[in-house]
């Protein structure tokens, strides 16, 4: 007689290779009854992808994949968020939020194609990452369901070392750093251990990208930036394809100890932490199009494109990139950038880097007006008219509140004059 078979679970987890997403490898197997794929979508995080995948499958696996995300990750997330000028809170560039969207989409796919009944990621209860991945699958694939081990169990990082050695996984050396780290080709974020108090300076174990302080160039470093609509496409007039223009902006700024963010965040879920980032690339090419910007664009562009990007970055970090107001912000942003082409000139220095010059076809900086020297053209004798009608409302204001408050104690004031007497 035929027995029935039990259906078998299957998932689609969200894998990096590091602690979290290792012990969940048989904890789903465990407690879902679950076949794990483990899936890792390549955003340019370093380290050994391959050997990622090849200890997935010792850990229990049933199959283990690799997507090359990266040139979407550029062309369709970061590029919009250059665009955007896109800090959140004014200081972080938004690199491990813009990779989740992509994340979770590729996550979608392939749990779709190969009919798998749940999605699973390695997020906790208490971050932004969760709503980010949550609000992403329930969107792109509904049916889907999502597991979130590391929300659901109850363990912190001792009782994973424990459980994965228990279960003989093979864990990389790294997962049992005290830090909480992710990585992209925008950057890394780095929380946890030490950096929990606010008050303690992080300590230099936590950088990778920028180096020691000590080593940062003595003599200050320019290079050049050429943007066409508002994208970054060559360094120095070399043409870059676009990951490898991230990659040389990262190298090249984190030199020089630029983009090490240090910040008390406002998380999605209520709570402020201690942020530490290390986003260099990001950091320059965010200063190159900002200079761009306040050359090409007119005053009233520049301040209202400017709550539109604010909204765009807040978005980003909220989980919402699929959303139509996103969209619609997105369309707005590009439809300004035709004229952000020309160049940035851009200095390196001791941690910083600044906007030295810039240089465009689309300049609105009129030299024949702007010029204090015997060339200008501004025609200075219109100022004064100008003035007047421009201060009028104020004049007027001022006036108004004087003669009430005068006949309220009841002083008798000559009346004021009001319209110019130009
Ligand atoms: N606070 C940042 C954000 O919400 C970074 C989160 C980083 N995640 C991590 N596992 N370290 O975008």
């Amino acid at each position: 007689m035929a027995k029935s078979v039990k259906h078998r679970t299957k998932v689609v987890l969200a894998y990096s290779g590091g602690l979290d997403t290792s012990v969940a490898i048989p904890w789903l197997g465990e407690r879902y009854d679950a076949d794990v794929t483990c899936l890792t979508v390549d955003v340019g995080q370093q380290g050994e992808l391959k050997g990622a995948l090849d200890r997935a499958k010792l850990n229990g696996a049933a199959d283990a994949r690799l997507v090359d995300a990266k040139a979407t990750f550029v062309s369709d997330f970061l590029w919009p968020a250059v665009q955007a000028n896109a800090l959140y809170q004014g200081v972080y560039p938004l690199s491990t939020a813009l990779a989740r969207p992509l994340i979770a989409q590729t996550l979608a796919e392939v749990a779709v194609a190969s009919h798998a009944d749940a999605v699973a990621h390695g997020c906790t209860g208490k971050g932004n990452d969760q709503v980010r991945f949550d609000v992403a699958i329930h969107t792109l694939a509904p049916q889907l369901r999502v597991i979130a081990p590391v929300r659901e169990w109850n363990m912190n990082r001792e009782d994973e070392i424990r459980y994965a050695e228990q279960r003989r996984l093979k864990i990389r050396v790294t997962a049992a750093s005290p830090y909480s780290v992710d990585e992209n080709l925008w950057g890394r974020s780095i929380e946890g251990g030490r950096l929990e108090d606010p008050d303690a300076a992080a300590p230099e174990e936590v950088f990778d990208w920028t180096g020691h302080p000590d080593q940062w160039p003595r003599e200050p470093e320019e290079l050049t930036v050429g943007f066409e609509q508002g994208v970054p496409v060559s360094i120095d007039d070399h043409r870059r394809a676009p990951v490898e223009l991230v990659r040389e902006m990262n190298e090249r700024a984190g030199r020089h100890g630029v983009g090490r963010i240090d910040h008390v965040e406002d998380r999605v879920v209520g709570i402020k932490s201690r942020e530490t980032y290390e986003c260099p690339g990001a950091i320059a090419l965010l200063e190159a199009h900002r200079a761009i910007e306040t050359l090409v664009l007119p005053r009233d562009l520049l301040q209202f494109k400017g709550l539109v990007d604010r909204r765009f970055s807040d978005l980003v970090y909220e989980g919402l990139w699929f959303s139509p107001l996103r969209e619609a912000l997105q369309a707005f942003i590009a439809s300004t950038q035709e004229v952000a082409t020309g160049s940035v000139r851009l200095r390196l220095f001791q941690g910083s880097v600044r906007a030295v010059g810039r240089t465009s076809e689309y300049s609105l900086l009129a030299p024949e007006l702007a010029t204090y020297g015997t060339a200008s053209r501004f025609p200075q004798e219109l100022a004064v008219g100008f003035i007047h009608l421009y201060g009028l409302p104020n004049q007027l204001a001022h006036a108004r509140r004087a003669a009430a408050r005068a006949s309220r104690v009841g002083t008798k004031r000559a009346a004021r004059q009001v319209l110019p007497t130009a």
